[in-house]
């Protein structure tokens, strides 16, 4: 039996005349690394700041761990971490001293927090820079800080309103990890624009779109309700290619064909196709025929479109 960590039923918020979330629904499993995709203004992080009791929804309900959001806040907010999509730090207090107080608000008895503290400066790559202020730190080295406070209390379920922008490579592959070592431990809501980044940590994604829920599932799964074509390159050896796209263009399984130089790019009715292309290009100067895999990125810009949001 799969446990429920985050349960939303209906939940809307408007601003004004501007509705931000829309009778939205979804499950989260406890346990899971669930990301929540969408492209600017979709209503990630307005559903976060409900989810982790900021902010009132205008209708709906949403459940953390069970509790209601409305009814519990304060025992939502001692089992819950929340990284938002700002940094939030004390400025008037050193990197040490942020997580200290964070800590203290929870309760903590000082033993228990300072190796936890300990640990996760160490972890984050901040033990030398403890006694800093957090203005002296590059934007990178907030982020790292606002995520190890987060952890300090060890929540149930870490909120995480998209971690890793302003990391660098090196910083956001060390987040990804120890993400990945919290999986199983608790659950973990993120929101990213990194796709690559939900390919690499989530279980199950959900793309939402003007404060709509749009598609929902494993990674795999939202790939293959994309439409069943398959395209592959073919690249060749000398002069052949213009020839061999205007007799690919011309077969009926083939719905789509372009060359660029020697490379031409196919996009077949169905990967059954491959055998006929095979057989016409019998004898072609080939030198690669190579499958286009679908990314998550051909899956989110099918799903939101090719327009910039304002
Ligand atoms: N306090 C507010 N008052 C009025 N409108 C708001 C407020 N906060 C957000 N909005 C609007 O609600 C919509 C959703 O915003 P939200 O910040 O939830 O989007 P997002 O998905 O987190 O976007 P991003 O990827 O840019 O962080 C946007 O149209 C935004 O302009
Ligand atoms: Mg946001």
């Amino acid at each position: 039996m799969h446990t429920v960590s985050i349960a939303i039923r209906a939940l809307t918020k408007s601003y004004g005349a501007l509705t931000a979330l829309d009778s939205f629904d979804l499950e989260v499993e406890q346990g899971t690394i669930f990301g929540l995709l969408g492209p600017n203004g979709a209503g990630k992080t307005t559903l976060i700041r409900i989810l982790t009791t900021l902010m009132r929804q205008s209708s709906g309900d949403a459940f953390i761990e069970g509790l209601d959001i409305q009814r519990y806040g304060c025992e939502i907010r001692s089992m819950i971490g929340v990284v938002s999509q700002e940094n939030s730090l004390d400025r008037y207090l050193t990197a040490r001293e942020n997580l200290e107080l964070h800590a203290r608000l929870h309760g903590m008895e000082k033993q228990l927090y300072k190796r936890r503290i300990d640990e996760l400066l160490e972890l984050m790559g901040l033990a030398g820079r403890q006694k800093d202020f957090p203005d002296t730190f590059s934007g990178g080295m907030q982020r790292r800080l606002v995520i190890a406070r987060a952890l300090v209390h060890q929540p149930r379920v870490l909120f995480l309103d998209e971690p890793t922008t302003g990391l660098d490579p090196q910083s956001r592959r060390a987040v990804w990890e120890y993400v990945r070592s919290l999986a199983g431990s608790m659950t973990i809501f993120l929101t990213t624009h990194y796709l690559e980044e939900a390919e690499q940590l989530c279980d199950r994604i959900a793309i939402m779109d003007h404060g709509r829920l749009i598609a929902l599932g494993s990674i795999q799964e939202l790939k293959d309700r994309l439409s069943g074509a398959t395209v592959y390159e073919i690249e060749f050896t000398g002069q052949g290619a213009a020839h061999y796209a205007a007799l690919l263009a011309s077969m009926p399984c083939v719905l789509d064909v372009t060359q660029v130089g020697h490379k031409v790019t196919v996009t077949l009715e169905c990967w059954e196709c491959l055998s006929e292309i095979v057989t016409a290009l019998n004898g072609a100067p080939v030198r690669r025929i190579s499958l286009q895999e679908r990314t998550l990125e051909d899956v989110f810009i099918s799903l939101t479109g090719q327009k910039v949001r304002e």
